[in-house]
C-alpha cells in the first residue's frame, strides 16, 4: 500500500499492493491452475501432486516475488521438480499461462517483468529435460 512514513517521504505501492494484495493472488494462483491443469500436456506432471499444498506455495511465492509478505516456505524449487522431466516447452506453456493470468487481473508491465525475471531465474531449476532454447 502507498503510505506516508513518518518522516513524511512516501513509500512507492509494490506490484502486490496495486494487484490487490492477498485476495488478488489467490485468484491469480487458482486461475492459474485451473488453466495448467485443463492443459492436457500439463497435467499429467500433475498426477502425484498435492494440489492444494502446491497452491498454497504458490500464492506465497508469488506473493513475494511481487513484492508482497516474503513468507515462502515451501519447498526449493529445484527439489520441488527434480525427477517430473520437465521438459523446456512445458516450462514455456506453464510461464505463459501465468503471464495471462496476470494480464487478465491488471497486471502492468513492470509487475509482469519483475514476476518474468524471477520465472527465467529459476528456469535451470525447473527444466530437467528437452532442448534448451536460451
Ligand atoms: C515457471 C516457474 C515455476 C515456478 C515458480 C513453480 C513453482 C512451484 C512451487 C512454489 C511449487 C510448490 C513447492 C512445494 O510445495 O514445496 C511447485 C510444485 C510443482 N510444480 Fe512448479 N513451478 C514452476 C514451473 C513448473 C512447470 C513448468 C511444471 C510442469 C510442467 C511444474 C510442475 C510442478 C509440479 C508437478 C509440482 C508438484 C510437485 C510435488 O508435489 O511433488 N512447475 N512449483
Amino acid at each position: 500500500m502507498t503510505g506516508d512514513k513518518l518522516d513524511g517521504t512516501t513509500v512507492p505501492a509494490s506490484h502486490y499492493d496495486r494487484l490487490g494484495g492477498a485476495p488478488a493472488i489467490r485468484e491469480a494462483v487458482d486461475r492459474f491452475y485451473d488453466l495448467v491443469l485443463s492443459d492436457e500436456e500439463l497435467t499429467p506432471y500433475f498426477t502425484d501432486a498435492a494440489v492444494p499444498e502446491v497452491k498454497r506455495h504458490q500464492v506465497l511465492l508469488l506473493s513475494q516475488v511481487l513484492g508482497g509478505p516474503a513468507s515462502y516456505e515451501g519447498r526449493d524449487l529445484g527439489e520441488a521438480h527434480r525427477g517430473l522431466g520437465i521438459t523446456d516447452a512445458h516450462y514455456d506453456k506453464v510461464v505463459g499461462h501465468l503471464v495471462s493470468v496476470l494480464v487478465e487481473l491488471g497486471a502492468d508491465d513492470d509487475a509482469i517483468a519483475a514476476a518474468a525475471a524471477v520465472v527465467a531465474g529459476v528456469k535451470p531449476d525447473i527444466v530437467e529435460s528437452g532442448a534448451s532454447s536460451s
